[in-house]
């Protein structure tokens, strides 16, 4: 694309500011612009305009594979899962695009030391994690991780240097998470410098367009896998690939199944794995009207089912469902930019970042299983560095259940 061009399609869109510093930039910035230029999917700005409040359709709670009944059918269960891990239709898909930013760690969040007295990164747990499963199957199943544009060259240098944590390297595949322009409030995109327009990852829903926009889906038709396991990366507890888990969401019949562990209270910020008008739904903590948060009986919490991020998709269904359907949901954040002239980091939301999530997969599915675990045994997620969900919190979980830090 050369400048006139540029600035022609820039001009009908109302978006001519990326261009303010043109005269200023070398050739190869120019050239490097006017490639983002033309990139950019300015279509995703008319998500803007559109009502952000989500219009609930009729909720109810929905019936959980408890923890009592898992523990009465674990054999059944796990004897399903570990035929099929066996036979190499399960693939497991780790999100590690996120940016981290409650955290506060300017590394890829899977580097985090969660060790006290000695070296182990977030990474290297959830390796152990997995390497629990494949001592039993003898197999390695495929993992995929989705980096993105910022962390992914850490990320790889981390594994290689740690020698996959002893787990086989042609097992293991990167893949890069899409991206999405940002933008201020008004719908005007940043430049992230003079001569680079600012792209975020697309969130956490994009991991199956990328997956696939990335060629890997060829591993997946080759191998014949039949499930993939996703997980996120800050859960140090989850098991990975878990017969039982697999095993129930088989013999359940369900196409996506959800590790969902008893909320601690009605105000935990958590998703609700529910029903909306009678299909498997994910309320976000945020939109659940008060009455129902905080509906009781017998002394429990009726919407009670927080979402862990772990689910497992059905590889046939997600074909068949998601081509391009997810909405994008507006996130206002603190984005980099350029300003007047200079890179500003406001500490205050500035602007807009469009993210497809993957709660909005598992309603499109159409049929999941509530699988619940014990938070004790399954739950520490890292968000924080202090408080709730934190590096503290963790680390006394991960102690409670005999990891030594
Ligand atoms: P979070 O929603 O907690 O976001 O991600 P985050 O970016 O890690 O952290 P904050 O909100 O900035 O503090 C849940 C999971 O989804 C992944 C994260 O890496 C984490 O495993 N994720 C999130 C992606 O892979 N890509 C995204 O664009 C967003």
């Amino acid at each position: 694309m050369n400048y006139a061009r540029a600035k022609e399609i820039l001009k009908i869109r109302g978006q001519e500011q990326l261009l303010e510093y043109f005269e200023e930039l070398t050739q190869e910035q120019k050239t490097a612009l006017l490639n983002d230029i033309e990139n950019t999917n300015f279509s995703i700005l008319k998500n803007i305009k559109k009502n952000e409040t989500r219009v609930l359709g009729k909720l109810a709670p929905i019936n959980a594979v408890t923890v009592q009944e898992i523990a009465r059918r674990r054999m059944q269960f796990e004897t399903v899962g570990l035929n099929l891990l066996s036979e190499g239709k399960i693939g497991a898909v780790l999100l590690a695009g996120g940016q981290g930013t409650r955290l506060g760690f300017n590394k890829p969040k899977g580097m985090f030391n969660i060790g006290v007295t000695r070296e182990l990164s977030i990474f290297e747990q959830q390796m152990n994690n997995i390497k629990e499963v494949t001592k039993i199957t003898g197999r390695n199943f495929p993992l995929f991780i989705m980096t993105s544009v910022t962390n992914n060259a850490e990320t790889v240098a981390f594994f290689e240097e740690h020698e996959f944590f002893g787990y086989p390297k042609d097992r293991v595949h990167f893949f890069i998470q899409d991206v999405a322009p940002t933008c201020d409030f008004d719908g005007k995109i940043f430049l992230d410098e003079k001569y680079r327009v600012s792209l975020a990852p697309n969130g956490n829903g994009g991991w199956y367009s990328s997956l696939i926009n990335s060629g890997l889906n060829k591993v997946i038709e080759r191998e014949n896998i039949e499930w993939l396991n996703v997980y996120s990366v800050d859960n140090v507890l989850q098991r990975i690939c878990d017969p039982a888990f697999i095993g129930a969401t088989v013999l359940k019949q369900c196409r996506c199944g959800a590790k969902v562990v008893k909320k601690v209270s009605a105000d935990e910020k958590v998703g609700v794995l529910c029903t909306e008008n009678g299909k498997p739904a994910i309320v976000e903590y945020y939109e659940m009207p008060e009455k129902l948060k905080n509906k009781k009986k017998k002394g429990e919490l009726v919407f009670r089912y927080g979402v862990t991020l772990n689910y497992l998709f059905n590889v046939h269904d997600l074909n068949a469902t998601l081509s391009g359907k997810l909405p994008y949901h507006l996130a206002e954040k603190s984005i980099a930019h350029i300003e007047n002239g200079v890179k500003v980091k406001p500490e205050e939301p500035c602007g807009y970042k469009f993210e497809t999530l993957v709660v909005d997969m598992v309603k499109l599915m159409g049929s999941c299983l509530a699988y619940e675990v014990e938070r004790e045994r399954e739950f520490a997620p890292v968000k924080n560095s202090t408080g709730t969900d934190s590096v503290d919190t963790a680390r006394e979980l991960l102690r409670k259940n005999g990891i030594n830090l």
